[in-house]
Parts: C-alpha cells; sequence; structure tokens
C-alpha cells in the first residue's frame, strides 16, 4: 500500500481557526504514515519509501507540529482565557484540559522521535523498541483522536463565534510570524 504523505491547499492566515483545522488534518496524515511503516516493517529493515515517509512524518512532528500547539497555547487559548463571557466560561475547563494533553503529547512524541531516530540511523530496531515504538504511536493516535474531536467540536465553534475579526487577525499575524512568513 503507497504511504501517501502529500497535503491539500490549506487555509488562509485570515482564517486562523481553519488553518488550526488543517493542522489536525496533517497531524493525522502523519502519524498514520508512522503507524503504518511500524506495522509494515515491524522493526525489520525499511524500503527506500518507508525510510523517506518515516523521515519526514518524524520531521513533521519535531518541527511543525510544535508550532500548532504554541498556535493553541499562546495565540488561541489566552483570547479565549480573556474573554468575559458565559459561553466562553463554560469551555475553560476544557481548554485546561486540552493543555494538560499537549504536555502528554509531547513527552510521547520526544520518545517516538528517539526510537524513530535510532531505527533509521541502525536500520532496525529490537523487539522490545519495536513494540514500544508501536505502543506509543497506538497511544498517541487515541490520545489525538480524543483531542482533535474536542476541539473541533467544542472549543473552536466557539472560537469562532466569539473573536472579533481584529483578535481573528492578530491571531492569523501570529501564526504567520511563528512560520517567518512575515
Ligand atoms: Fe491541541
Ligand atoms: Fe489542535
Amino acid at each position: 500500500m503507497p504511504i501517501v504523505i502529500g497535503a491539500k491547499p490549506q487555509s488562509s492566515f485570515a482564517d486562523p481557526i481553519g488553518l488550526m483545522t488543517d493542522c489536525h488534518r496533517r497531524i493525522e496524515r502523519f502519524l498514520s504514515v508512522l503507524v503504518q511503516v511500524c506495522a509494515q516493517a515491524a522493526g525489520g529493515p525499511l524500503t527506500a519509501e518507508q525510510r523517506a515517509a518515516m523521515d519526514t512524518a518524524l520531521r513533521y512532528f519535531r518541527e511543525a507540529a510544535p508550532k500548532h500547539t504554541a498556535d493553541e497555547e499562546q495565540s488561541l487559548f489566552p483570547r479565549l482565557r480573556s474573554l468575559d463571557r458565559p459561553v466562553v466560561k463554560a469551555i475553560l475547563a476544557r481548554v485546561d484540559e486540552l493543555e494538560a494533553q499537549h504536555g502528554d503529547a509531547g513527552l510521547s512524541h520526544a520518545e517516538v522521535d528517539r526510537l524513530g531516530q535510532t531505527w533509521l540511523a541502525a536500520g532496525s530496531l529490537p523487539d522490545a523498541d519495536a513494540a514500544r515504538l508501536a505502543a506509543l504511536l497506538s497511544g498517541l493516535a487515541e490520545l489525538y483522536r480524543h483531542h482533535i474531536a474536542m476541539e473541533e467540536s467544542q472549543v473552536f465553534p466557539v472560537a469562532a463565534a466569539e473573536l472579533d475579526t481584529r483578535e481573528r487577525e492578530a491571531m492569523g499575524g501570529e501564526m504567520a510570524a511563528r512560520r517567518a512568513l512575515r
């Protein structure tokens, strides 16, 4: 089965919430790449295609995904916390939960990256490490299923409805700057 890592056109910085949703699709896609490669190769030698796919996916989680976390923790969550409106107050416990999950995901990603880099460098992984990597990836898939569903069904709709144009533009500017696009 081919390993798909291509991207579709994304939302613009004028629509920061749409952009964050696009990031979720990339997180899901690159995580599924890692799950597939691990299932196919099971700690054994990697084909050239599997190596390239794993390298790209590990780099995505090392370099790009942390910017999405920063978009939420530095640009979105503080703006929601500063709004004195009942509909926003009602989701702030969820926001705290999401932020704690970012910490858990970060720890798992660090270990996934270490094991994945070892695999790429050594050409194979000992059985115990391959099993640990598979367990970490399955844990991350489960975490993101809940996490992304909570963000997209409960937090983003409130943000889209309650943050005004000026706030959304400021968020888009911060997200662009985080990616050195302005
Ligand atoms: Fe998040
Ligand atoms: Fe997110």
